[in-house]
């Protein structure tokens, strides 16, 4: 086993888990908020957030959901509006 030191300062898991039939982030527009935050990372805050495409979180009926790093704190309810604030929040955090 290999370990290395994370280069980012923020680690942002939006979940974008699809169930057919099924509640879930992918079908709340998870695919594209994470398009937009991880290009609004890597554009501005590269090496300094870092924003990935995760599997279920566990908040299904809250989603689309995100957990944040270090902080160690979910964002539920989130809708594609929420970027603007989702931007500053993560921000402000560095
Ligand atoms: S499907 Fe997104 S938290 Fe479970």
């Amino acid at each position: 086993m290999k370990k290395e030191k994370l280069k980012s300062q923020i680690e942002v898991f939006v979940c974008n888990h699809h169930r057919d039939n099924e509640e879930a982030c992918a079908g709340k527009g998870a695919k594209e908020l994470t398009d937009k935050l991880k290009k609004w990372a890597k554009e501005e805050h590269k090496g300094e957030i870092k924003v990935y495409r995760s599997g279920c979180l566990g908040k299904c009926s809250e989603g689309i959901a995100i957990a944040c790093y270090p902080e160690k704190k979910f964002l539920l309810e989130v809708t594609a509006d929420d970027f603007k604030e989702i931007k500053q929040g993560l921000e402000e955090a560095l």
